[in-house]
């Protein structure tokens, strides 16, 4: 199964996102490749920590720009899964490999800026599902608010913003802002592999309502 983690916002949590999930699915005993289809190269910087500190699971990590589809189309082969960081913006990576993968994850924070770059992903998603009309789309809110006075009404707000995008599906489970995200990132690892619970469980939430059934 091929999923991309993509969107056209810089720093929407793409990165940490594609990387909590493939851990999360090599954790399950899954053959997980990760795919790093974006220039600046974070995934490909955090596998490497990885690597170096040498953490198991071992994830293949696997570099490629421009069109990314014929690549995909191999790797699903050989791969249970398939996860795809693409950079934040109008990518080639984002359309080339849309149009052979199963499902998109698209990590959105709840500002207006991050939200208004959707009415874009609803136009490519709709040029997309031309080419590949069976394509499953999730917006996925990142760097909530964990203040209990705000928490509501931002859940709200993401919500009320999102419905009017019919080609999304919005996603129950939420990333919270917490700094053990950050963290983990410079050592190579998931939150899964920390010991703070409440991240490791949004992200044991996140794999439970995309990957239940995989
Ligand atoms: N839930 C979170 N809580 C706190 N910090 C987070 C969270 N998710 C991501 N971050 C941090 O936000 C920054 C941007 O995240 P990330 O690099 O994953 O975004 P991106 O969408 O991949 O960015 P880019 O468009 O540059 O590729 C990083 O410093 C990351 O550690
Ligand atoms: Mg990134």
């Amino acid at each position: 199964m091929i999923t991309i983690v993509g969107c056209n916002k810089g720093g929407a949590a793409k990165t940490t996102t594609a990387i909590n999930i493939a851990v999360g699915l090599a954790l399950r005993g899954e053959e997980t490749c990760l795919v790093d289809a974006d220039f600046q190269r974070s995934a490909s910087r955090w596998h490497a920590e990885r690597e170096q500190a040498q953490i198991l699971p071992l994830i293949t990590l696997v570099e490629k720009r421009d069109n990314i589809s014929p690549t995909l189309k191999s790797l699903d082969k050989k791969y249970t899964h398939v996860i795809v960081d693409v950079a934040g913006r109008n990518s080639r990576e984002l359309i080339t490999g849309s149009t052979v993968a199963h499902q998109i994850i698209a990590p959105h924070q709840c500002s207006q800026l991050d939200l208004d770059t959707l009415i874009e992903l609803q136009q490519q998603l709709q040029s997309i599902r031309d080419l590949n009309p069976e394509i499953k789309a999730y917006c996925y809110q990142s760097m909530a608010t964990t203040n209990p006075i705000l928490r509501e009404k931002e859940r709200a707000e993401f919500l009320d913003f999102v419905k009017e995008f019919k080609e999304l599906i919005p996603l129950n489970s939420v990333a919270h802002y917490r700094k053990v995200y950050r963290d983990v990132m410079t050592e190579g690892k998931s939150v899964l592999e920390s010991s703070n619970e409440n991240a490791k469980y949004e992200v044991l939430s996140l794999l439970e309502e995309v990957f239940k059934s995989c």
